[in-house]
């Protein structure tokens, strides 16, 4: 492992599209650890789980792989602004990055939609945030319209080099494990990371060696799940408001992923994802925000249906950190909170202590 680790595009500057005139932007992306199941593994019958922790970005989530390449590209360009819809990661990396480049950031996002951590980072970044009365595809609509009549950059993973940056999460997992999981299970929103982790396995193994490559199972949330019944969803809704999409943009490279792969994209529900973030929580230790879970309760359901042999190896995809969205984690919780006297008697009683003083 490196010691000093250079950011994406530093480090995979051999395997993206970058010249001597690409910027060298990083906030050091990348290089996210690749955590091994010491607890949640013992429910399942699966050889092996690991969890890949994209939180651990610097604006917390996996966006940031594909944004530093997408603006450091506009930049190179001679743009002077960004623009991106957001159901709000994809907002806080482009305010980061632009900063960090230099250039102006414009963000839209569905009106009270969009996780308070993340909209936060967008306002803290100084990027023009506009709220609009419409869910992210409307939002997405607009964006594409405008930066195709104006010169503004836009930075959705409809960019390809959103792709390109995002697909060197697969070339680090090859490189920690040695080898390929059998399984690589991933939250679908917009469908752009499925496409872009199938691009970097194949990138890695070459196109005719498909049967080697993991297979690919996405999972969406059934209010959002368009990608499972084929036909967009005008009103989607989830808890999970990262992945509360309905149209999205990169729907053939999801199909194409799936079906090349010989995976599958399936629906797991609200409960199903807040069981699971709350089980990473609490069983190892890792916080992600509800959409991010979304990887973990599609593993636990297909091991209820008798999925899994127990000689497969799964990396499921933990997209964002839990500080994201710090609302829906306190609802789950806020009862764990015991309010008491400022009194150390008391406190000690309560905790069950009384009795096992030492001297
Ligand atoms: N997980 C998180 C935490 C996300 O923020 C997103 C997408 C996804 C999963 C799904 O990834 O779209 O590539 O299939 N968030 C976008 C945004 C849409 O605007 O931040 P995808």
């Amino acid at each position: 492992m490196n010691l000093y680790w250079s950011g994406v595009i530093s480090h995979f500057a051999d395997y993206l599209p970058v010249t001597p005139k690409t910027p060298e932007l990083t906030l050091q992306e990348g290089n996210t650890p690749l955590i091994q199941s010491q607890h949640i593994i013992n429910h399942l019958k699966l050889k092996s789980l690991f969890f890949k922790f994209e939180g651990m970005n610097p604006t917390g989530s996996f966006k940031d792989r594909g944004m530093v390449l997408a603006v450091a590209k506009a930049v190179e360009d001679g743009k002077k602004v960004i623009m991106c819809a957001s159901t709000g990661n994809t907002s806080a990396s482009a305010a980061a990055y632009a900063r960090r480049a230099g250039i102006e950031c414009i963000v839209l996002i569905p009106q009270g939609k969009i996780a308070l951590g993340k909209l936060s980072q967008a306002l803290m970044h100084g990027a023009r945030v506009i709220a609009i009365q419409g869910n992210f595809d409307d939002a997405l609509a607009i964006v594409r319209s405008i930066t195709s009549h104006y010169p503004v950059a836009l930075v959705n993973s409809i960019n390809p080099y959103r792709i390109e940056g995002q697909k060197t999460a697969a070339f680090e997992i090859v490189d920690w494990m040695k080898c390929v999981p059998d399984y690589l299970a991933l939250p679908v929103g917009n469908a752009g990371n499925i496409t872009a982790y199938w691009k970097g396995f194949k990138e890695l193994f070459g196109r005719k060696e498909t049967n080697v490559l993991p297979k690919m199972i996405g999972f969406q949330a059934q209010g959002a799940c368009p990608l499972v019944t084929g036909i967009p969803v005008e009103k989607p809704h989830t808890v999970a408001t990262a992945i509360r999409i309905g149209n999205p943009a990169s729907w053939k490279g999801a199909i194409n992923a799936r079906d090349e792969s010989g995976g599958s994209i399936e629906a797991v529900t609200d409960e199903e994802i807040l069981t699971a973030q709350r089980m990473l929580a609490e069983e190892e230790g890792l916080f992600v925000e509800p959409a991010s879970a979304a990887s973990l309760a599609g593993v636990l359901k297909k091991n209820k249906q008798g999925f899994f042999q127990g000689k497969e190896s799964v990396v499921c995809i933990l997209t964002g950190h839990g500080l994201k969205d710090p609302d829906i984690a306190i609802e789950q919780c806020r009862d764990r909170i015991e309010s008491l006297e400022p009194s150390e008697e008391i406190i000690v009683e309560r905790l069950g202590l009384s009795g096992a003083k030492h001297d």
